[in-house]
C-alpha cells in the first residue's frame, strides 16, 4: 500500500457528548466491533471504581479513563480507525477544546429523550470554532425518543448545524421497530438484531423501498405509517447531504440507534469510513504541512503526569500531522532545538498500553516526557517549523494559592508548575505579594489539584479567594504594555510563559481600560 493510501485509510475522531448520554457505551461496543476489545465492559471496567460519591472523586474516576482510553484504534472496513477520548466533566472543556485539535472529526453523542444538554452546547461551541465536521447519534431509541422532527428542529437550533438525517427511526421505546436507511433503502429491524457478543456478522437487514408492505410487516401499521410521513417531509423539506457542507461544518449528517444494543452502530462507523474526512492539511507558521509528505512532522496535544502513581512518569500525547513515526529514531524537539530518541512510543486500548514501532499521519502515540515538552510543541523530522499553538483560554475561577508548610513550597511550586504543563490550571505571579494565584475553568479543578498536589507532590495547600473577575492578556506595544503594567501594577500579573496579564475585579473594568488604552489589546486567549 503507498503511503498516500496508508493515510487515506485513517480516521481520527472524538465522540462528545453530555455525561450519560452514552459515550463509554458506544466506545466500547465501537471497540468491540472492531475486535479492539474481547467483551463489552473492558472500558468500563476501568471506571468501575464505582462510589462516585463526590464531585472530586467523580474526577478522578474520570482521569482514570481519560489515561488509558486516551486514544483507541481500531479496524473498520479496512480503515485505521483512531478514536480520542474527551473528558466528559465540564470543568474540562480545555482538555476537550486540545483533544478536538487533534482530531479531523467529531461525533456528537444526543440522548434521543433529552435532545440538546448544555454540556453538549458547550462542546459544539468548540468544535465550530474548530471548524471540525460533525456526525450526531441520536442514542438510545430503545427508549421513548422525542420525535425526530423536534431533536431536529433543536439540533439546528441550539447547535446552529441542519440535519441530514440519513437513517429515521421506526417507532422507539417499547414499540422500537428498527431504523430505515434512506441512502440503501434498507429496513433494519431490531427484533433481528444480533444478541451473540460473539457474531459480528449483520443480520435483519431488508431492501425495500418506503411504500413496500413489508414495511408495514415488520414496522405494524402505526409505526411504519408514520415512519413514512417523516421521511416524506425529511426528503421533501430537508437539505441532501453534501458532502462539502459536512466538512466545513456546515451541516451534520444524523443517524439514530441504540448503542447499548449495538443497533445502528454500523451505520455510524460506515459513515465515518465513508464521508469522514482523512488527515490532510495543518497550517504551521512556514507553509501547509500536507498529511502524505515523506518527513515526521507532530504535535504535542495533552500530557499527563504521573500516570502510574508507582513510577513518576510524564507522558505527552503526540497527533501524528505528516509522515511516519518510527520507534527509536530521533526527532527534533522544535522550541528547544532538542534532538529526542523515540525510545518507548506507546498505543492504548481500554486497559492494555503496548509499543508501537510505527505510526502514519492521523495517527496519536503517547510518549515518554523526558520534562521537555509543553502543549502545543512541534515535533519533526529535522525542519524548523512551528504549528499554530492550541489556545490556552481565560480562567473563570481564581484562587490565591498558600502552602500549608513552608518547609514543603519547593515542592508546591515544583507541582504547580508540572500541573499547569500539563495544562490542568493556569499559573500567574503577580506583581505585588508573595503568593501566586491559581486559574480554573471549573471549580473541581481546585479540588483535583488540591489532591493530586498532595497525593503526587506532598504539597499541602490551601486556596483563598481573590477579587479577581477573569483575565485578559494585554497584547500591543512593547512600551505601552509596560506602561499600562506600571500603571496596574496591582492588577497585573505574568502567565507562565512571562506575558502580561490583567487582572481586573470586574467585567466592567476591561471595558474600562479598553476605551483607556485604545491601542492595546485585551484577549480572553493566548493563542
Ligand atoms: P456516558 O459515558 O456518556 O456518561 O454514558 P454511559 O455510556 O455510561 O451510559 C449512561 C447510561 O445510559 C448507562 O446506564 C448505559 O447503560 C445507558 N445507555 C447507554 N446507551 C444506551 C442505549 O442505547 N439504550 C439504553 N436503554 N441505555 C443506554 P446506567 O444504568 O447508568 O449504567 P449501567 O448500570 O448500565 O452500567
Amino acid at each position: 500500500m503507498s503511503f498516500s493510501d496508508i493515510v487515506q485509510k485513517r480516521r481520527t475522531f472524538a465522540i462528545i457528548s453530555h455525561p450519560d448520554a452514552g459515550k463509554t457505551t458506544l466506545t466500547e461496543k465501537l471497540l468491540w466491533y472492531g475486535g479492539a476489545i474481547r467483551e463489552a465492559g473492558m472500558v468500563r471496567a476501568k471506571r468501575g471504581r464505582k462510589a462516585a460519591t463526590s464531585d472530586w472523586m467523580e474526577i478522578e474516576r474520570q482521569r482514570g479513563i481519560s489515561v488509558t482510553s486516551s486514544v483507541m484504534s481500531f479496524p473498520h472496513d479496512g480503515h485505521h480507525m483512531n478514536l480520542v477520548d474527551t473528558p466528559g466533566h465540564e470543568d474540562f472543556c480545555e482538555d476537550t477544546f486540545r483533544a478536538l485539535a487533534a482530531v479531523d472529526s467529531a461525533v456528537v453523542l444526543i440522548d434521543g429523550a433529552k435532545g440538546v444538554e448544555p454540556q453538549t452546547l458547550r462542546l459544539m461551541e468548540v468544535c465550530r470554532m474548530r471548524r471540525t465536521p460533525v456526525i450526531t447519534f441520536i442514542n438510545k431509541c430503545d427508549r421513548d425518543i422525542r420525535d425526530p422532527l423536534e431533536l431536529f428542529d433543536e439540533i439546528e437550533q441550539s447547535l446552529g448545524l441542519p440535519c441530514v438525517p440519513l437513517t429515521l427511526p421506526c417507532g422507539s421505546g417499547v414499540s422500537f421497530r428498527g431504523v430505515y436507511s434512506l441512502a440503501d433503502q434498507a429496513f433494519h429491524s431490531f427484533a433481528e438484531r444480533k444478541q451473540d457478543d460473539e457474531d459480528r456478522t449483520e443480520r435483519g437487514i431488508h431492501r425495500f423501498g418506503l411504500d413496500s408492505a413489508e414495511l408495514d410487516r415488520l414496522g405494524g401499521e402505526r409505526e411504519a405509517g408514520k415512519l413514512r410521513e417523516l421521511a416524506e417531509f425529511v426528503t421533501g423539506a430537508m437539505p441532501g447531504l453534501d458532502r462539502d457542507a459536512y466538512l466545513q461544518g456546515r451541516q451534520t449528517p444524523v443517524f439514530f440507534g441504540s448503542a447499548l444494543h449495538l443497533f445502528g452502530v454500523k451505520h455510524l462507523l460506515d459513515a465515518l469510513v465513508g464521508i469522514a474526512p482523512a488527515p490532510s492539511r495543518r497550517a504551521s507558521d512556514k507553509r501547509e504541512v500536507m498529511a502524505d509528505e515523506d518527513a515526521f512532522t507532530g504535535f504535542v496535544f495533552k500530557i499527563q503526569a504521573n500516570m502510574d502513581p508507582k513510577h513518576r512518569d510524564r507522558m505527552a500525547f503526540v497527533r501524528v500531522c505528516s509522515g511516519k513515526f518510527v520507534r527509536g529514531e530521533k526527532v527534533t524537539h522544535v522550541t528547544s532545538g532538542r534532538e529526542i530518541r523515540m525510545a518507548a512510543p506507546t498505543t492504548f486500548v481500554a486497559q492494555d498500553r503496548s509499543l508501537v514501532d510505527e505510526a502514519f499521519s492521523g495517527d496519536i502515540v503517547g510518549i515518554h516526557d523526558p520534562g521537555v515538552f509543553r502543549i502545543g510543541d512541534t515535533l519533526t523530522g529535522g525542519e524548523k517549523l512551528l504549528f499554530e499553538g492550541i489556545p490556552e483560554f481565560s480562567p473563570e475561577h481564581f484562587a490565591r494559592v498558600v502552602s500549608k508548610n513552608p518547609l514543603r513550597s519547593k515542592q508546591l511550586s515544583q507541582g504547580l508548575e508540572q500541573l499547569t504543563q500539563e495544562g490542568a490550571a493556569q499559573v500567574f505571579t503577580p506583581f505585588s505579594g508573595p503568593h501566586q494565584l491559581l486559574g480554573v475553568v471549573g471549580r473541581l479543578q481546585f479540588d483535583v489539584i488540591q489532591f493530586r498536589l498532595s497525593g503526587e507532590y506532598g504539597a499541602e495547600c490551601m486556596f483563598e479567594p481573590v477579587p479577581v473577575w477573569s483575565s485578559r492578556w494585554v497584547v500591543g506595544d512593547e512600551e505601552k504594555v509596560r506602561l499600562f503594567k506600571d500603571q496596574n501594577i496591582f492588577d497585573c500579573a505574568t502567565d507562565r510563559h512571562g506575558g502580561l496579564v490583567y487582572l481586573p475585579s470586574h467585567e466592567f473594568k476591561v471595558r474600562l481600560m479598553q476605551e483607556k488604552w485604545p491601542d492595546l489589546k485585551f484577549e480572553s486567549a493566548r493563542r
